[in-house]
């Protein structure tokens, strides 16, 4: 059967290119940084203008379609999902890392029809690296050889195959947040006591590099409290089209909009993060604007 958003992808990984190439001129340039809620949450002009480039250059094409983009919600604009086909699109995800030029940054787009995230999102996940910007030719060709690069290239590297039956031996990282949720600040989203045979928690700063990541098989896990949609909605399907599993932090199945989640390469390392975790209410995304 012929996929009837083809095009529709097509046109929005070219789109992809374009905004890589506006935040990677950026990122050559002073960077002028704002404060959106606090002073830990920020937003640079290259956001606003990667954002602007993506929704005007979709909506030229299918006018009919809605978006739900990051910085136009902080603008005031609604975050709602309906069952039309929908863009949720974050423009520069590791907006921290940009701004200290921190070499983990990406531009996630996800496409939901009638509220399901479409298992073509990944065609629009696009990766970029400071070195890439400022890298020798030798530089470039490690990371064109890289996961990063494979997942834009369509070829994943398998989740993990570590420990089908939880954290034992062999275990390697795990990946969370460190609670960025305004009524949390210093929250750590963990467990109280680690089971001893995880390696080491890592934590990028860009949601969808971390989910990347466990596509790739570099982590086992990630979990997230206080997340948003726009962050979720491209790196989800990445890790699923890999082989692993997406659910909620209690349990359930995943739920774009519940600024929640738990991704791993398999289903029983993420059900004992359900054991260990401690949940805490962050709100969601369709009731908090
Ligand atoms: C942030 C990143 C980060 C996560 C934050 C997000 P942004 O996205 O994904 O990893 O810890 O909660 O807000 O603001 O840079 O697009």
């Amino acid at each position: 059967m012929s996929d009837p958003w083809k095009e529709c992808m097509d046109h929005c990984v070219e789109v992809t290119k374009k905004a890589g190439e506006m935040v990677r001129e950026a990122l050559l340039k002073d960077i002028a940084v704002m404060q959106k809620s606090s002073p830990v949450d920020l937003v640079t002009e290259t956001d606003q203008k990667v954002e602007q480039l993506i929704i005007s250059s979709i909506k030229e094409k299918y006018p009919t379609h809605s978006f739900i983009g990051e910085e136009s919600v902080a603008a005031g604009a609604p975050s709602v999902l309906t069952d039309n086909p929908t863009w949720i699109i974050d423009p520069i995800d590791g907006t921290t890392n940009f701004v200290h030029r921190f070499p983990f940054v990406s531009i996630s787009i996800g496409f939901t029809v009638k509220k399901e995230v479409s298992d073509r999102v990944w065609d629009c996940l696009q990766l970029h690296r400071g070195q890439n910007v400022h890298g020798t030719e030798r530089e470039r060709s490690i990371l064109q050889r890289s996961p990063y690069q494979s997942v834009w290239t369509r070829r994943y590297y398998p989740v993990s195959g570590t420990d089908r039956n939880g954290f034992q031996e062999g275990s390697r990282a795990v990946q969370n947040n460190a609670g960025q949720h305004q009524d949390h600040p210093h929250h750590p989203c963990t467990w109280s006591k680690h089971p001893v045979s995880i390696h080491r928690i890592r934590s990028p700063g860009s949601a969808a590099v971390n989910m990347c990541l466990v596509a790739c098989g570099s982590a086992d896990a990630y979990y997230h409290m206080g997340i948003h949609c726009w962050d979720m909605a491209g790196g989800a399907v990445v890790v699923t089209e890999a082989g692993g599993v997406i659910m909620d932090i209690s349990g359930g199945p995943f739920d774009l909009m519940s600024r929640r989640l738990i991704v791993a390469s398999s289903r029983a390392i993420a059900e004992r993060i359900v054991k260990e975790i401690k949940e805490f209410n962050v709100g969601r995304d369709d009731t908090d604007n």
